[in-house]
């Protein structure tokens, strides 16, 4: 796979694929792309696109609390508004469906559904249920995420993830999801990435709840892990129907050099960034090289909590985005040296869609009980404007082929991945970094909220026309 500046010269090629001629985005004709039963989708999440923050009984969140606090994010901006999705929702959903997308991400915010007491919130139920409603009655495929950082700010005020209580909590929550939209969700997923919530949200303060200190850190994900291992079996017992897992963003390091020490580095950031999630859930045990890293940042783990975290999953969720390039940092940790000279997006992130298939295919090989996978988040940021009416997103393009050429050779090679979701959309609230980047294929401006459909997201609609189309 090419990962340089001929694939956007590959475009204007006029080779002929699957009896159309090719267009910048089109997957070749022995891709395994074309395969029906590959669920392409969109992906969100609540505090990124909802807005009203304040109405039916909605609770505050932890980036409701983050996102007031001066300094904290990019331009002030705040999830008050975002897309104003609680109010479009209907508008939105049908723009999903007109690009015919056949799968839709999205999740639920806690605060929103459940009042302090943890009794139901209907206002905020009903809400969830007329979208999930809607999306059913379009015929798509509905993954539902149950934590995507947004956190009962009540909760965060007795310790958040820090207390081992709100494991039990987040019992109680999935519980009351479950058995209100159960019929409803094609797959449940725990949580969003918690590598960001414990790591970003408590060992580097970076996100809500802003704390930064390494032993937070890990009792932070020892609490996220022991909440997924609790809520599996609520799934199960609830709505047995749906397929239940959670969702991981893993990244890819690779040595700044060919020294055993650089080597090693790369090793110690993947064990960070990967293993520290996937052992606990794949093989009932932390990875030892964390806390060599880290040492002294033992969590507290009680008898049980590992076979409790380690349930068998339906299937994994694996969100990517870019690799880091490191090197030793001379005692036993390591460091990024960030390469010059190669392509990035908005973010900052290098493009580097060989880490996917090289991720992909490592677990394959690493992880003997690894359950299917969903790619539940991929794209990338770009400053997009919008000229006479439209938006030429080319890098993007670009960039969504890329990766799910390395998606399909990761399929080729034997990993069993069953579909992909573009992150996102539409353009939202980016945490921390505000308004400022816009990961959508679907462009907002938020001062009228319109939505207009960017040329990426046109491409993957006639690429979705042409293969329903196939016989
Ligand atoms: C992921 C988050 C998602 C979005 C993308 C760009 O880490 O899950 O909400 O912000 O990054």
């Amino acid at each position: 796979m090419a990962n340089d500046a001929s694939v956007v010269s590959d475009t204007r090629s006029p080779a002929v694929s699957n009896g159309s001629l090719a267009d910048p985005f089109i997957p070749p004709a022995d891709s395994t792309l074309w395969r029906k039963n590959f669920l392409l989708g969109a992906a969100t999440a609540s505090y990124q696109i909802e807005g009203a923050v304040n109405e039916d009984g909605r609770l505050p969140s932890i980036w409701d609390t983050f996102s007031a606090t001066p300094g904290k994010v990019l331009a002030g901006d705040t999830g008050a508004v975002a897309c104003d999705h609680y109010h479009r929702w209907e508008a939105d959903i049908d723009m999903l469906a007109s690009l015919g997308l056949e799968g839709y991400r999205l999740s639920i915010a806690w605060p929103r559904v459940m009042d302090a007491a943890g009794a139901p919130n209907r206002q905020g139920l009903d809400f969830y249920k007329r979208l999930l409603n809607r999306l059913k009655e379009k015929g798509i495929t509905t993954f539902v995420t149950l934590y995507h950082w947004d956190l009962p700010q009540h909760l965060e005020d007795r310790g958040g993830w820090l207390n081992r209580d709100t494991a039990y909590r987040f019992t109680d929550y999935t519980d009351l999801m479950s058995r209100e939209l159960a019929g409803t969700v094609d797959a449940w997923a725990t949580l969003n990435e918690p590598w960001c919530s414990a790591y970003l949200g408590y060992g580097n303060g970076h996100h809500a709840p802003g704390l930064a200190d390494g032993r937070f850190a890990t009792q932070a994900m020892h609490h996220l892990l022991l909440a997924h291992g609790l809520a599996i079996p609520v799934l199960r017992a609830n709505d047995p129907a749906s397929q239940k897992g959670i969702v991981a963003n893993i990244g890819r390091g690779t040595p700044n050099s060919d020294s055993a020490a650089d080597q090693r580095a790369a090793h110690l950031f993947e064990v960070q960034h990967n293993a520290w999630i996937l052992d606990p859930l794949l093989k009932g045990a932390y990875p030892e090289e964390l806390f060599e890293l880290w040492p002294g940042t033992e969590p507290l783990i009680l008898d049980g909590d590992l076979q409790t975290i380690s349930a068998p999953l339906d299937f994994l969720g694996i969100n990517y985005y870019f690799r880091s390039n490191v090197a030793s940092d001379g005692a036993h940790g390591f460091r990024e040296v960030p390469l010059e000279g190669v392509e990035r997006t908005q973010m900052g992130w290098e493009v580097y869609p060989d880490g996917l298939r090289d991720l992909l295919t490592g677990f394959h090989s690493t992880y003997h009980n690894l359950p299917p996978i969903y790619i539940t988040e991929n794209g990338m940021a770009s400053d997009d404007k919008v000229i006479d009416g439209h938006i030429d997103d080319t890098q993007r393009i670009s960039f969504l082929k890329r990766h799910l050429a390395a998606v399909d050779q990761a399929i080729k090679a034997g990993v069993d991945i069953r579909g992909y979701f573009l992150w996102s959309l539409m353009d939202n609230f980016e945490w921390a970094f505000g308004y400022e980047r816009r990961f959508g294929v679907v462009h907002v401006d938020y001062s009228t909220q319109k939505r207009t459909v960017k040329r990426s997201a046109e491409l993957v609609a006639k690429f979705l026309k042409e293969r329903k189309a196939q016989v």
